[in-house]
């Protein structure tokens, strides 16, 4: 059976940019895209509007189409899931649910699904985090991620199915923006320093967060999705790092190609979020087993970001 992908959530800041680099991979036939809306203009290849939450929709589009793997980027993220609590739980777990069932059955052979530096909390350790820690998540998304990765390991030990996660920091990219993150502001940021050349930010000027380029965390999700079933041996997920950094540091980086930027704070809850989050991350496991490799520190993500929303 050849390769089939769908990939839920296309429409996000992950999906976009995955979608592009699936197909460029696999061919634009091998990849379908579906959001649960429908895209606002005009998009290439396949799409399907998909509510993931709804378990007969995608046994439907999984049947139809041939599916063989699925790459689930269905959330709610921190700050919004805050304020839904249970809207947030539930679109994240029923989602993850569906997805997995449908694997059980025997209709995918590969699922991936992202937690987040989010799944730990105010107990794990801060500078830097490893792999196997106290978690203890404080947010609803944190909740969601973490049980998420321990039901992952449990389809995959009870019932062998075949689901891959890894930890995402904070993810920086210029082809969509993100939506209801606590990381959004690092995007936020290139925005609006090239618009207006200043920043009011959420975050408090010290507060450190691991963060990675869009590039980077791509290579690593199709990376831990085509490595051999054998080398991916964590089955919870994986701590993945590139960079930290904060607010003002990130400020001063920037400033080093736009001289006259200038950052402000208006801190709001965003930053309680951020204080619980480790600020940077340990990843060896990752790099062993299946060959994470990241290729842009906070420079090179800077000059990218800047050059690529000029054009
Ligand atoms: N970027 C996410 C957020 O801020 C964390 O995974 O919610």
């Amino acid at each position: 059976m050849s390769k089939k992908i769908l990939v839920l959530g296309a429409l996000g800041q992950i999906g976009t940019d995955l979608v592009d680099a699936l197909r460029l991979r696999f061919g634009a036939e091998s990849v379908i895209a579906s959001d649960i809306r429908r895209p606002a203009h005009a998009v290439e290849g396949v799409f399907l509007e998909i509510d993931a939450k709804d378990r007969e929709a995608l046994r439907a589009a999984v049947v139809q189409h041939g599916i063989t793997e699925v790459y689930h980027l269905v959330a709610m993220l921190s700050a919004t899931a805050e304020k839904y609590p249970i809207a947030g739980w539930d679109l994240n777990m029923i989602s993850l649910f569906n997805v997995l069932e449908l694997a059980k059955e025997g209709l995918l052979k590969k699922v991936f699904w992202p937690s987040s530096i989010a799944a730990f909390g105010p107990t794990s350790p801060k500078d830097p985090c490893g792999q196997t820690v106290v978690m203890d998540p404080a947010t609803v998304y944190g909740i969601s991620k973490l049980s998420g990765e321990l039901w992952c390991s449990y389809y995959f030990e009870k019932f062998g199915v075949d689901v891959r996660s890894i930890r995402y920091p904070g993810l920086i990219s210029w082809k969509a923006e993100p939506g209801g993150g606590t990381t959004d502001y690092a995007v936020d940021i290139f925005h609006k320093a090239l618009a207006q050349n200043k920043y009011s930010c959420y975050i408090a000027a010290e507060s450190s967060l691991p963060m990675m380029y869009m590039e980077d965390a791509i290579e690593s999700t199709i990376g831990i999705m085509e490595a051999k079933a054998e080398d991916v041996r964590i089955r919870t997920s994986y701590n993945i790092a590139a960079f930290c950094v904060n607010p003002r540091i990130l400020a001063e980086e920037i400033r080093k190609h736009r001289p006259d930027f200038e950052i402000s704070y208006d801190v709001d809850f965003r930053d309680a979020i951020a204080q619980g989050w480790p600020a940077s991350i340990l990843d060896e496991e990752a790099r062993a087993h299946w060959g994470h490799n990241p290729k842009f520190d906070l420079p090179k993500m800077v000059e990218e970001m800047l050059s690529r929303l000029a054009q």
